[in-house]
């Protein structure tokens, strides 16, 4: 097919996309004039326009076009159970008219508390914050208390919310990252202060040698260490149970606060990925689940650790945060929690597991380079058949793929099926296999829609059996 072929071939994709959604897009417009970009949340942006939602439950949204999508976005993980599950409206309906927020104890706030506990084997205090990036902010002003040292570890490519030090080299570009023995911190955008580059020491995923020989190196400097036990926003790419134990060793070694973000993989076991992996983390961070689809934040741990933030010491940790535990939060996310016990946790995790398999079927199928992985209810979709262990896997993908993975992302809309547009896949406990069934079905009929497209744009997308 000739270039000119292919153009109209992405063209017509975006075509049919905008007559699917003519209202979407125009009310796209209307938003620009309030919003930059249109939207008031850039990490649920895409091209060309999003979707403008009317209505959800269970696991279908409804746009404003009046089509009917199964939801696999579910609010970037949080929602465990899809929309408006009725246990978690009931327990919303009863609060809201006895007030939503009190700056006072509340006894549901106690009770959530006590599930959490329970349920994560690290956490034996708490405190609830107004979303996931308070919780790790908190997380690390504990560790630089306790620890009375400056400097954090993250890990290439890892997400820990919306300021600085959380997103340093979240993005690593080939030719910004530096050598993978000694990552190099790199900023997102223009807004990053040096100091907190400075400050912020980054170490390659899944490498369990570099990992222990720069912490070694850091280590008089270091606070903590903070680490998802999946890679989220790269792509749910989960961490071997040798490399948290090396940074479990390494941390204890050194007297450096080791914390587990798993503000997203908290669904993947009653007592998160910590209890899967048998590891146990001074401090985890929490979030998105646990408030039932209202914004909820966490971080828990080592009693010692956590005393810190009481009040009643002296010189404590700064806690504040104006809707932190409220009422209104804490009665969805107790009944969130209440309905996500063992059984479901495991049901999840198998419908995950089935959805990967007919995603990998439906490349193998279709003779494009691709995968899906994660783990248990979380799937991410790459363009590449290598291994795929850290965030530098995965930019490679996402560099050979190109506009071919915003085409698939719009091409699946179009079929019914809603993700993030970074191909990232979670089901909901509202889902059945018939739902996950759909969704393979969906990316079966869009390969096969983008094949000719791939052919004449990016052939090097193609297997080699299948380009022969
Ligand atoms: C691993 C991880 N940590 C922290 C956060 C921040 O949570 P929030 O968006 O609630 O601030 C996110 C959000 O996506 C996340 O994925």
């Amino acid at each position: 097919m000739s270039a000119g072929g292919t153009a109209a071939g992405a063209d017509s994709l975006l075509k049919a996309y905008r007559d699917f959604s003519p209202t979407s897009a125009s009310l796209a417009e209307r938003a620009q004039q309030v919003f930059p970009g249109g939207d008031t949340r850039s990490s649920a942006h895409y091209m060309p326009y999003p979707l403008v939602i009317s209505r959800a439950e269970g696991c279908r949204l409804t746009d404003v076009d009046g089509n009917e999508l199964v939801d696999f976005m579910n609010n970037f993980t949080s929602l465990i159970h899809g929309h408006a599950h009725p246990g978690v409206v009931r327990a919303i309906q009863a609060q809201a008219p006895i007030g939503s927020a009190y700056a006072a104890p509340n006894l549901k706030q106690i009770e959530l508390a006590e599930l959490l506990v329970d349920r994560v084997p690290s956490i034996e205090q708490m405190r609830f914050t107004s979303s996931g990036t308070e919780g790790t902010l908190m997380a690390l002003r504990c560790a630089r208390a306790a620890t009375g040292r400056q400097k954090v570890m993250k890990m290439e490519g890892g997400y820990h919310g919306s300021y600085e030090q959380a997103e340093v080299s979240l993005v690593p570009m080939p030719d910004k990252r530096g050598s993978v023995e000694a990552p190099l911190s790199q900023p997102v955008d223009a807004s990053f202060p040096d100091s907190v580059l400075a400050d912020t020491v980054i170490c390659p995923y899944n490498e369990p040698v570099h990992a222990k020989a720069l912490i070694d190196r850091h280590a008089d400097e270091l606070a903590a260490v903070i680490v998802e036990p999946v890679l989220g926003s790269m792509g749910m790419i989960a961490a071997t149970t040798e490399f948290l134990e090396t940074l479990r060793e390494a941390t204890h070694r050194h007297g450096i606060v080791l914390i587990f973000d798993e503000v997203i993989t908290l669904r993947l076991d009653t007592g998160g990925a910590q209890s899967l992996h048998g590891i146990t983390p001074d401090l985890t961070c929490m979030g998105k689940i646990i408030g039932g689809g209202l914004p909820i934040g966490a971080v828990g741990g080592r009693r010692d650790l956590m005393q810190l933030f009481s009040p009643e010491q002296e010189n404590p940790v700064m806690h504040a945060s104006t809707f932190s535990g409220n009422a209104l939060t804490m009665a969805a996310g107790l009944a969130a929690m209440q309905a996500y016990g063992s059984d479901e946790t495991k049901r999840l995790n198998r419908l995950g597991d089935r959805l990967r398999a007919g995603f990998n079927e439906a490349f193998l199928q279709s003779g494009i380079r691709g995968q899906a992985v994660g783990a248990g209810s979380l799937t991410n979709l790459h363009f590449t058949e290598g291994p795929l262990n850290n965030a530098r896997d995965s930019m490679a993908g996402m560099i050979d793929a190109g506009r071919i993975a915003r085409l698939l992302h719009i091409g699946m809309l179009r079929r019914g099926v809603m993700s993030a547009s970074r191909l990232m896949y979670c089901v909901s406990t509202a889902m059945s296999e018939s739902d996950v069934d759909l969704a393979i079905g969906a990316l079966n009929e869009t390969l096969r829609e983008l094949r000719p497209i791939i052919e004449a744009e990016r052939p090097a997308l193609l297997l080699a059996a299948a380009s022969a």
